[in-house]
């Protein structure tokens, strides 16, 4: 089975799981309707090449790890927003959890995600109990406080932002925790796992805001100019749009030698570099095609 598909089939059983009746309706199509259809699936995917590099001696860990990984960035976007957070009508192109099931069933959403995440890791826990503590370490590392995504949503409360600290708790610490997790699934130790994940996030991070700046909300299938409208620094106002396209694959480039040793070390730096086209913007790519073409 390709990626995707173990990706899919991982997170389809774990919902229908979470729907089996007597549960409340609205709840159960609440949580569907929130992962599919999925997004880019990043995350997971990166989870798995992780894996499949160090030898993936465990496929059930490493796509229960996918899976919760994947969960866990939904309830994420879930919560993100919500009116008390950014207030957005729409998500992957259509209406938000709480535009469509209003805000109490996306608070419950959200916590089911996040609880189901830790579920689906307890239930192939038997398989390698040691290897299934360490995942479930990684995850909560990554998704609470000091340095998980809970950190970067409380940064935006703070008058004083560490623009680095938020944006590593934001957005790169699910990117560190799909390298290491992937990594630890197939019995790697995580700490050398760390940079590539914390990399990775780093370009993801420079590739929203180029996408922020550049697209329309029918495109990008949610809310655009978020950053300017929250008064959030971004890349693009920082360094232009040229400026941001260099420094995402300086950042990648980076990415590639920070590699650990491992038997698909080739096979992981072709990962990256095809990241590199999928998250330069298709509209940037054009306009240059159409600038050498005029040359
Ligand atoms: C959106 O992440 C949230 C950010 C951290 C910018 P993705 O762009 O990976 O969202 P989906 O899952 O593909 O919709
Ligand atoms: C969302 O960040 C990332 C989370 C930690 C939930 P943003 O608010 O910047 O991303 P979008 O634009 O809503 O996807
Ligand atoms: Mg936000
Ligand atoms: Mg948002």
């Amino acid at each position: 089975m390709g990626f995707s598909s173990r990706i899919d089939s991982a997170i389809s059983s774990a919902i229908r799981a979470g729907q089996a009746a007597p549960s409340p309706g609205k709840l159960a199509s609440a949580l569907h309707y929130t992962v599919t259809p999925g997004g880019a699936r990043i995350r997971p995917t990166i989870l798995l090449s992780v894996a499949a590099a160090c030898g993936d001696d465990r496929p059930e860990l490493a796509d229960a790890a996918a899976a919760a990984l994947e969960l866990m960035h939904c309830a994420s976007l879930v919560h993100d927003d919500l009116p008390c957070f950014d207030d957005a009508d729409t998500r992957r192109g259509k209406p938000s959890v709480h535009r469509a099931f209003g805000e109490p069933l996306a608070v419950l959403t959200g916590d089911s995600l996040i609880i189901m995440a830790f579920e689906i890791l307890a239930r192939v826990a038997h398989l390698d109990p040691a290897r299934a503590a360490q995942i479930m370490l990684v995850l909560t590392q990554r998704s609470g406080m000091p340095n998980g995504i809970c950190a970067g949503q409380g940064w935006e409360s703070e008058q004083i932002i560490d623009l680095s600290a938020y944006h590593r708790a934001k957005t790169g610490a699910l990117f560190i925790a799909a390298t290491q997790m992937g990594a630890v699934a197939a019995g790697q130790d995580a700490e050398p796992w760390e940079e590539l994940g914390a990399r990775i996030g780093e370009a993801f991070q420079v590739a929203d805001d180029l996408r922020d700046a550049l697209y329309d909300e029918e495109t990008l299938g949610k809310p655009v100019g978020q950053d300017d409208l929250h008064g959030r620094p971004n890349a693009v106002t920082e360094l232009g749009i040229d400026g941001a396209i260099g420094r995402m694959r300086d950042i990648l480039s980076g990415a590639i030698s920070s590699i650990p040793k491992c038997p698909g070390e080739a096979m992981l730096a072709k990962m990256v570099t095809a990241q590199a086209e999928v998250l330069t913007p298709i509209k940037w790519r054009q306009a240059q095609a159409a600038k050498i073409a005029g040359e």
